[in-house]
């Protein structure tokens, strides 16, 4: 209904200002926090190890080391068992990184862990197009992966190249073909691809996605690229500086291209069955992060755990989990949180909220609930409010904003411990070098 960038910029302020409560951690005793009072958990671990480091990239990861990620395994199984031995229960589990397959044995002796101990469903493991070779595949598969996500981010090879990930991880093509004899292997295989590169043009991004639907692939992410403090002026050197005016262009040549094959699942997920996510934050109300540089957030409270590799594993060892902040969400940010993954999660059922939240989640969020009405953003159904395709471009907006101020708070904690990281990363080159 309102194209404009100008309302684009007037919504996120909005958004920003409204939400700007969110991310303000306080230090915390590391104790496993109360089992969710109701809803259902999710388990997301979170494995910070990658063969080198893209420029592009705010999570927390570390440049891989054998003996380093093999005591971390340790821990981290630890850490869980605590979870298990604390009454939790989970419905399925992410491993998220980083990338979780740099150690195969060690990732499949974790999730046989989570699924012996949690009986759970749902087992996504994350992954880069270089690591979808034969054996590996056969490993995740007979340990009961179900779902298989590969960070392709585009086909193109000049893009690659300018995200450092030809040499590393192969051009388009031989990841195409990678992907091909990958389908099928798992009840669900997801691409991952970045859209808003600087240097992409809209002829580049819809070859991806005719790729992507050529492939038989049944689940494709597209995240905007984002960004944060640390990674900005490496970004920009190696990649350019993306307009943020051509967003909406972008995402509606993406829906525009993937139907009818692809259905919406969230507002940057689409799948081929509409079931399912990219996203555990929207799989489930709570969910639990286990590792360094984790989030959990159970009954209105957000944690984080320590983003110090040393520092995780003399937690684990002294009886703690990894977690070193948290903040308990006042009332109206705690409403406004649900609000936001509901609707990037596409809807919000009226009768789920009455009974979580009690009419009290209509009274606070009235002003919200009615502009996204009045920006055609949602409608109201019989059964509550039904995110739009304009209401989609929005939602990806504010979601991608909600990130980067969790990346902001990373950037935070890695600067905290940004010697043990330093050093970690130059240990290994040093090895590494001939
Ligand atoms: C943490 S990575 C794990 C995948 C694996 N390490 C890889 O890169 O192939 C998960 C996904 O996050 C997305 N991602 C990473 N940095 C991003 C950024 N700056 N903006 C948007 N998406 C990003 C990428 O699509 C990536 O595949
Ligand atoms: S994009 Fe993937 S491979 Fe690259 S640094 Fe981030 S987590 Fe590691």
């Amino acid at each position: 209904m309102f194209h404009s960038p100008l309302i684009d910029s007037v919504l996120i302020r909005l958004f920003r200002f409204r939400t700007r409560g969110f991310m303000k951690m306080e230090e915390a005793d590391g104790a496993v926090p109360c089992p969710p009072r109701e809803g259902g958990c999710y388990l997301y671990a979170h494995i910070p190890f990658c063969e080198s480091l893209c420029p592009f990239c705010s999570f927390h990861r570390v440049q891989h080391c054998h003996t380093q990620a093999t005591r971390y395994f340790t821990a981290l199984r630890t850490e869980i068992r605590r979870y298990h031995a604390a009454g939790f229960t989970f419905d399925g589990v992410y491993f998220g990184g980083g990338t979780p397959t740099t150690e195969p044995d060690e990732l499949v002796a974790t999730i046989a862990l989570v699924r012996a101990l949690f009986g759970v469903r749902e087992v996504s493991v994350e992954t880069n197009p270089k690591d979808l070779q034969p054996p590996l595949l056969e490993k995740l598969r007979a340990a009961g992966v179900t779902r298989l996500s590969v960070g392709v981010q585009s086909f193109d090879d000049t893009l690659l190249r300018e995200m450092e990930r030809y040499e590393k991880y192969g051009g388009g093509e031989e990841t195409a073909a990678r992907l091909r004899a990958a389908v099928g292997l798992f009840p669900t295989l997801n691409v991952d691809l970045i859209f808003n590169q600087a240097h992409q043009t809209l002829a580049s991004l819809e070859r991806d996605l005719e790729i992507v639907l050529s492939l038989g692939v049944n689940q494709v992410s597209c995240y905007p690229l984002m960004t944060s403090p640390s990674v900005e002026r490496r970004m920009a050197g190696a990649m350019g500086i993306p307009d943020g005016r051509r967003l909406r262009t972008y995402f509606q040549a993406i829906v525009r291209k993937l139907r009818p094959d692809f259905t919406a699942s969230s507002a940057w997920c689409f799948t081929k069955n509409g079931q399912g996510s990219d996203e555990y934050i929207v799989a489930s109300e709570n969910y639990v992060g286990v590792g360094s540089g984790a989030f959990s957030y159970l009954d209105g409270t957000l944690y984080a755990t320590t983003f110090s590799l040393a520092g995780y594993e003399e937690r684990i060892a002294r009886g703690l989990t990894g977690i070193v902040t948290k903040h308990r969400l006042g009332e109206g940010d705690s409403l406004r949180y649900t609000l936001l993954v509901r609707m990037f999660g596409l809807g919000l059922e009226r009768a789920w909220a009455q009974r979580r939240h009690g009419r009290i989640f209509f009274w606070r969020l009235w002003g919200e609930l009615r502009t996204l009405e009045w920006l055609g953003a949602a409608h109201r159904t019989t059964r509550g409010w039904q995110l739009t395709e304009d209401g989609m471009y929005w939602l990806m907006l504010m979601m991608s904003e909600f990130f980067e101020s969790v990346n902001v708070y990373r950037d935070a904690m890695r600067a905290h411990v940004h010697g043990e990281l330093e050093a970690a990363n130059a240990s290994v080159v040093a090895v590494a070098a001939p």
